[in-house]
């Protein structure tokens, strides 16, 4: 495996998210808000969506630039039918860990049949165990319950250890942080808390919506006594603590308050097959044109060397009054 390829700023490519679809059951308010995301808005047509077998190419060709670890997202990932097939396909590319960040909803009927797929580990996103904080949230009604059902069914398939991502936003679920913290505290899932962040343009976001992750820490050091953990591997976006009474461990994703763009190892392919080399670009490279134009591997695994020797991406560290307005493509297009 060549280890040489890196960007301008020196950096390895590690990680490929991949959207495989940009529709959503939810309305979180964070990410597609239905006065956007409403009857009238045009979602990718099926033909469009890269293809399996398209996603496979892309990805055996990543991994052989470095690529070792691959998680399917969206929109809604669970939504793209027989997405077990494509589990499958990625689950033969050797050396790779793979997985899939979803809403839930889904889980229970498909944790098992994604388990026998190939599939390492689930990351489950819940905002709140406020079933009135959580439906509102949603906007779609909901409930906390059946999300907690997908949660279990992900553990029971073995898809262990269950992520759980808690998106915090001032004055929206701030006050759900410490019920979350107790209620997966001992259960082997491991919590993480995540900066509202100002992907796409839809959200509205302003810098008061911020809850600080090291604020979110201290509050749950006061309650439960935590210490920090050394990160898994380098480029990890999640800093690390663990409860000192050995009851397992929460993460914390500071993107806005504290960025991590110098170790960020990520490239994005949108559901259409777009590669974006940060969440905040504004420009893809038309991997499908490639795909569908009857390209090479060679000419493939050349052009997409090219584009991450290019990347120069750190906007998370630059980000300021001037980067507000930049034009920027929304997370559920690109995937979260
Ligand atoms: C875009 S979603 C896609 C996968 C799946 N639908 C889900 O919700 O897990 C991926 C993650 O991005 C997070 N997210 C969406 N908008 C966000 C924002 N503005 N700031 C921070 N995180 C956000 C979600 O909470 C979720 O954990
Ligand atoms: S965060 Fe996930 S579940 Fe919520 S709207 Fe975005 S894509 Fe859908």
């Amino acid at each position: 495996m060549p280890v040489s390829l890196r960007d301008s700023l020196n950096r390895p490519v590690r990680d490929l998210r991949i959207s495989v679809t940009d529709r959503c059951n939810f309305r979180c308010v964070y990410c597609m808000p239905k006065e956007v995301f409403g009857r009238d808005y045009r979602f990718l047509e099926r033909r469009e969506l890269l293809t399996f077998e398209e996603i496979e190419r892309t990805v055996r060709n990543f991994a052989g630039l470095g690529v070792t670890k691959v998680r399917l997202t969206g929109g809604e990932p669970l939504l793209r039918r027989e997405l077990e097939r494509l589990v499958e396909m990625l689950a033969r590319i050797p050396g790779l860990d793979l997985t899939l960040t979803t809403n839930g909803s889904l889980l229970p009927q498909k944790a098992a049949l994604l388990a026998e797929a190939g599939l390492r580990r689930v990351t489950v996103s819940l905002d709140s165990l406020d079933d009135e904080v959580f439906r509102a949230m949603n906007d779609v009604d909901f409930p906390v319950e059946r999300v907690l059902a997908g949660i279990e069914a992900a553990a029971a398939a073995g898809l262990r250890p269950v992520k759980v991502n808690m998106v915090v936003k001032r004055g929206l679920n701030e006050e759900s942080v410490l019920p979350m913290a107790r209620y997966f505290r001992g259960s082997g899932h491991i919590l993480r808390f995540i900066e509202y962040m100002d992907v796409g343009h839809t959200n509205g976001w302003r810098l008061d919506d911020v809850v600080p992750a090291a604020e979110i820490v201290s509050a749950i050091d006061a309650e439960h006594p935590l210490e920090p953990l050394d990160a898994n591997y380098h480029g990890e976006v999640a800093r690390r603590y663990r409860y000192r009474d050995g009851s397992g461990e929460i993460g914390v994703i500071a993107s806005v308050t504290q960025p991590f763009c110098g170790a960020c190892t990520r490239a994005r392919l949108s559901a259409e097959g777009s590669l974006f080399t940060c969440l905040f670009a504004t420009k893809g490279f038309d991997v499908r044109a490639l795909l569908r134009g009857g390209a090479s591997d060679e000419e493939l695994a050349e052009a997409l060397s090219g584009v991450w020797r290019a990347r120069t991406d750190r906007y998370s560290e630059i980000r300021s009054a001037e980067t507000l307005d930049l034009p920027k493509v929304e997370m559920s297009y690109i995937g979260g």
